[in-house]
């Protein structure tokens, strides 16, 4: 039933889409712009519908309103609103408490009538955009209801966080089972939706000459940085309990690391990539609660200036807690033992309230050996392949070359490639998109979600059980803890500077600067 039943050609089957939470903040400024792009792209299915499932007692009416209004305030670019009267048209609401039983049966009437009136096959794709303790009686309610019981197909589209830990994720997983199959499950790290992320599978599949230098006989690191410079914004009671470890190494920033690390797939199919990623988290070394100290550093800001104001510190933010131990920032030396990336450190990081909002991904190769002529002051600087996920769109290679007019000058030069944002759909969209169709692809599968609790776990465990690993601070508005530094220093490493910080080419006297600039296009 998996990926062999997929077919990439196939219109998009008709449906109707039952999301819960629809007055929600994830709906107003994710979901409803995104599906309102692929109706004007047509790329939803021909017959769609879409029901609105929240407690405030709207009209249809007064919901399509809602909806207008949120496509209106939160698209990426001005909307062209000129259809959204036809799109209305497949817009329905329901006011219930999703949390009782006793409200599905008149939900279930409107759904089917819905389908009858629009004369549509009962493919059903319940969307949950909600706190993730509702899932599993949600999930119980569909079922006891009859909602799932179907001609047609079910599925359910589920945000993380999946649990709070590998018990509680495996909890919710049994009571999501009972009601789903595992193939009706697409449970949604956006960063998988991110075309950059997406494309690095392109990359390295549709370019020989990535393959045979893609190990450890080439590469001397792989860094993976994810900043922002929000804070928790109003987010502190979800943030509070989750922290920068559930909330993003558990899933984003794990997820890319399977996707640089994978094998190649036996085939370019769902379950062939799903099952070279997990075996990436098989390989990855778990630290045992006592190692973690020396792989791991976590940050939590405290006041200082990002973009030119002055903001707080993590504890002095609205509904935190004025001695909490929540960690902002994570910093993490990884390994994967494998044949491939033996002795290869993966480091990761991820913060709030850092210098610059930027994802990026920086595979850096071997340096040359010391006594060659062109490295004999051991300056040379090594090559990167940067893939550059967000907000800037693209790849840059550097490489070293001559110097116009010298002889044996070498300056490290740039080759960029940059891709417009607004030309890639958003995650959402490509999401929707693909759960529509039923490819799971970019969606998480359970063995995945388990083995990064597993790895990520310990480390929890660590930090609560005081096992040496402190909480270190830093400025709002800085790189994080100078900790996080001396992490790879021990390595005889340095971060690069990901897109917008002062970066080592910036750093450079002038004339290098020129030269790359001429060359960098
Ligand atoms: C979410 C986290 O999953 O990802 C947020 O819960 C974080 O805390 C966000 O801000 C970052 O996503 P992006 O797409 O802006 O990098």
């Amino acid at each position: 039933m998996f990926d062999e039943d997929f077919d990439e050609n196939a219109q998009i089957p008709e449906q109707s889409l039952i999301l819960f939470g629809a007055t929600g903040d994830l709906s107003k400024r994710k979901l409803y712009p995104a599906l309102y792009r692929l109706f004007q792209k047509h790329s939803l299915p021909k017959t769609f519908r879409l029901v609105g499932v929240a407690r405030h007692g709207y009209s249809n009416e007064e919901f399509r309103k809602f909806v207008r209004s949120s496509i209106e305030t939160y698209s990426r670019e001005d909307p062209d609103m000129s259809s959204f009267d036809e799109f209305s048209k497949l817009v329905y609401y329901r006011g219930a408490d999703a949390t009782k039983s006793e409200e599905y049966g008149e939900l279930k009437k409107l759904v089917e009538s819905i389908e009858k009136d629009a004369g549509m096959a009962q493919n059903r794709l319940f969307y949950l955009a909600m706190a993730p303790r509702f899932f599993g009686t949600v999930a119980l309610n569909l079922k006891q209801s009859g909602l799932t019981q179907l001609k047609g197909f079910k599925r359910l589209v589920i945000e993380k966080p999946f649990g709070r830990d590998y018990a509680s994720a495996q909890q919710l997983n049994d009571e999501l089972c009972d009601v789903f199959n595992e193939d009706e499950i697409f449970r949604i790290d956006h960063y998988l939706g991110k075309e950059m992320v997406q494309n690095i599978e392109v990359l390295r599949f549709a370019n020989s000459i990535f393959e045979p230098v893609w190990n450890n006989r080439s590469i001397a690191n792989v860094q993976i940085t994810s900043s922002e410079t929000v804070g928790v914004e109003e987010r502190a009671s979800y943030y509070e309990r989750a922290g920068a470890l559930r909330d993003m190494v558990q899933n984003h920033m794990l997820q890319m690391v399977m996707m640089i690390a994978m094998e190649p797939p036996s085939r370019l199919k769902t379950e062939a990539i799903r099952d070279e990623k997990v075996k990436v988290l098989r390989s990855l070394r778990r630290f045992s609660p006592k190692e973690t100290a020396s792989h791991v550093v976590l940050g939590q800001y405290s006041k200082g200036s990002v973009d030119g104001s002055e903001v707080v510190g993590y504890r002095q933010e609205p509904n935190v807690d004025s001695a909490s131990a929540t960690e902002t920032f994570v910093a993490a030396r990884l390994f994967i033992d494998n044949f491939r990336w033996a002795g290869v450190p993966f480091y990761i990081r991820t913060g709030k309230r850092m210098a610059v909002k930027a994802t990026e991904i920086v595979i850096q190769f071997k340096d040359m050996p010391k006594h060659l002529y062109f490295n004999s002051d051991g300056n040379l600087s090594p090559n990167r392949l940067v893939i550059r996920v967000n907000p800037k769109e693209g790849i840059y290679f550097s490489l070293n070359a001559k110097r116009p007019g010298t002889d044996e000058t070498v300056i490290p030069i740039a080759m960029e490639f940059s891709q417009a944002p607004e030309n890639s759909p958003e995650s959402y969209e490509r999401l929707f998109y693909d759960a529509m169709r039923g490819d799971s692809t970019f969606f998480t599968r359970w063995d995945e979600v388990s083995l990064a609790w597993k790895f990520v776990d310990p480390i929890i465990e660590a930090y609560q059980e005081q096992l040496g690993v402190e909480l270190k601070f830093y400025p709002a508005g800085t790189s994080g803890p100078e900790a996080a530094h001396r992490l790879l220093a021990q390595d005889g490493a340095h971060w690069w500077p990901v897109f917008g910080e002062k970066s080592a080419l910036e750093q450079q006297p002038e004339p290098a600067r020129a030269a790359t600039e001429v060359v960098s296009s």
